[in-house]
């Protein structure tokens, strides 16, 4: 049996220079052949609202979604450490709030918990999380449930002032306990400075090479959901056709008396 990888073994990737790779699942079967290819990490996050549920953004995505999708991902997984993002508004009122839904997604079987931006709230928040025994990871840069605010999906750090803020903010994430910080949509030259300056592991979603793991949306890289493809994700396979030509082969054989056949019967 393999073993089960902890935020020890993500550490050891950073200490060690070495690289792991995270994907998102959101079905029990996906994670389960996404675990078994030896990935190191699978994530549940919220960007299910879009790709799963059809929302226009993240933002719609509730507690109650993020469970059920937790719990069919989490049953497939034997080996990768599993995250579940903290969706909208689950953290944003009050810490006790937070600690009771995060402590749900830990339920659910996640390893440990995604949250979204950086403030005295945020940090606080890590911090008592962290001692109530919920890993968090952070996710600065772009965030994507913050697109209302940001009026779009934004490449972020791309002037030095703002490459310092992030670097800090990644900082303070990590005082506070976060286990890793995700950067997402930065130039890659700002994301080797913030990494550069912290001891934990930093995952790129389309931050460039220097971080020590990499994440994208496995939908976008099975070439399964259609809408827009961002320029970060490379893509795998067509399942968007490889689908849509298996539906139109069956319909055929329905329609042509084909399916089922003699032995597709009882
Ligand atoms: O919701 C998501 O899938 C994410 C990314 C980092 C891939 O947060």
């Amino acid at each position: 049996m393999t073993q089960k990888i902890t935020v020890k073994t993500l550490q050891k990737y950073k200490d060690e220079n070495k690289k792991f790779s995270m994907l998102t699942a959101y079905d029990y079967s996906t994670a389960k052949y996404i675990d078994e290819a030896g990935v190191d990490s699978v994530l549940i996050g919220d960007s299910l609202g879009m790709v799963i549920l059809g929302y226009e953004n993240t933002c719609s995505v509730t507690m109650e979604e993020m469970l059920i999708f937790t719990k069919a991902v989490s049953r497939g997984v034997n080996s990768a450490f599993v995250v579940a993002d903290m969706p909208f508004l689950s953290y944003h009122t009050d810490i006790s709030t937070a600690i009771l839904n995060g402590g749900k997604l830990i339920q659910a079987g996640a390893n440990a918990v995604k949250i979204e931006g950086c403030n005295d709230y945020i940090i606080e928040l890590v911090k008592r999380m962290t001692q109530s025994g919920i890993p968090v990871i952070g996710h600065i840069g772009f965030t994507p449930q913050s697109v209302n605010t940001i009026g779009g999906f934004r490449v972020q750090g791309k002037t030095d002032d703002t490459v310092e803020q992030i670097k800090n903010q990644a900082i303070s994430l990590e005082k506070a306990g976060a286990v890793s910080v995700v950067l997402e949509m930065m130039p890659e030259q700002a994301a080797k400075i913030v990494d550069e300056s912290l001891s934990i592991p930093t995952i790129s979603c389309g931050a460039g090479k220097y971080c020590t793991g990499q994440v994208v949306v496995s939908d976008d890289m099975f070439g399964k959901y259609g809408e827009f493809k961002p320029k970060f994700v490379r893509r795998y396979g067509d399942m968007k056709k490889f689908i849509s030509d298996c539906a139109k082969q069956y319909d055929n054989d329905v329609k042509s008396g084909d399916f089922p056949n003699s032995e597709e019967v009882y």
